[in-house]
This record gives structure tokens, sequence and C-alpha cells, in this order.
């Protein structure tokens, strides 16, 4: 079911610092910071030639990344993103399979405008996984 990598997403403590890291050490092609207030985070974009880095660093008090950079002071895989072709179907699949969606199982739309399924870490090997329906 699930098809290409979307993305890895890391939580940074220091956006500028991660930025100059992936542009600077690794020699990479990086977006400038761009806030996110509906999903409560900055994020730099890192474009690779098959697949993107996401940067995420928490925007606001009720930001999802602030409880994880406190556990991950020096940041952290966030979460992981494959893309399918159609996120109901892959919800209701989940639901058959016994895997936990979070929330309340309806799809939301997500950083890049498409709609996106957060799946239980617990049920893939300590991962939070991301489904976001294909454009
Ligand atoms: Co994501």
């Amino acid at each position: 079911m699930i098809g290409k990598l979307n993305h890895v997403a890391i939580a940074v403590p220091d956006l500028d610092a991660a930025s100059r890291t992936y542009r600077d050490v690794l020699g990479a092609e990086v977006s400038a910071p761009q806030t996110i207030p509906a999903h409560g985070v900055t994020v730099v974009f890192v474009q690779l030639d098959n697949t993107k880095i996401e940067l995420l660093h928490p925007f606001g008090e009720t930001s999802p990344i602030k409880g994880f950079l406190e556990k991950n002071p020096n940041g952290g895989i966030h979460h992981i993103c494959y893309e399918v072709a159609d996120i109901v179907a892959a919800g209701q699949r989940m639901k058959a399979k016994g895997a936990r969606v979070l929330g309340d199982g309806t799809p939301k739309i997500g950083a890049h405008g498409n709609p996106v399924l957060f799946l239980h870490p617990k049920d893939f090997n300590g991962a939070l996984v991301e489904l976001e329906q294909a454009s």
C-alpha cells in the first residue's frame, strides 16, 4: 500500500544551526524557514533528489514538537512520512489491521496541503508514521 518516502522529519532545538549543518556541512539545498501556525511548527525543507528532510522547530506553546524536544534536547528523528494513493482507504485499512490512528482517526490537512494521518509509534516499531495522500 505505501508508496514513496515523502519525507523524514527531524525535530531540532536550533533551526538556524540545523540549517547551517545541512547546507554547509552536508552540502544540501535548504529552504528559508516557513512557519505553519496551524501545525505549531517552523519548518526548513531540505530538498534531496529522491525525498525531503524536514527540520522541525516548535512554534507556540502548544506545539506538538515541544514535548519531544524536552525528552530529546539535542533533537532527533520525529517521524517518517510515506505516500499513499487514497488516505481514507489507508485509514480504513489501518483500523482493519488493528493499527492505531492518532487523534479522531479522520485525515487532517498536513504541512504540504495534502490530507494526512499519523499512526501510533507502538504499532510501528517505535517510529511515528505519517501517511500522506500523494498529490
Ligand atoms: Co511530516
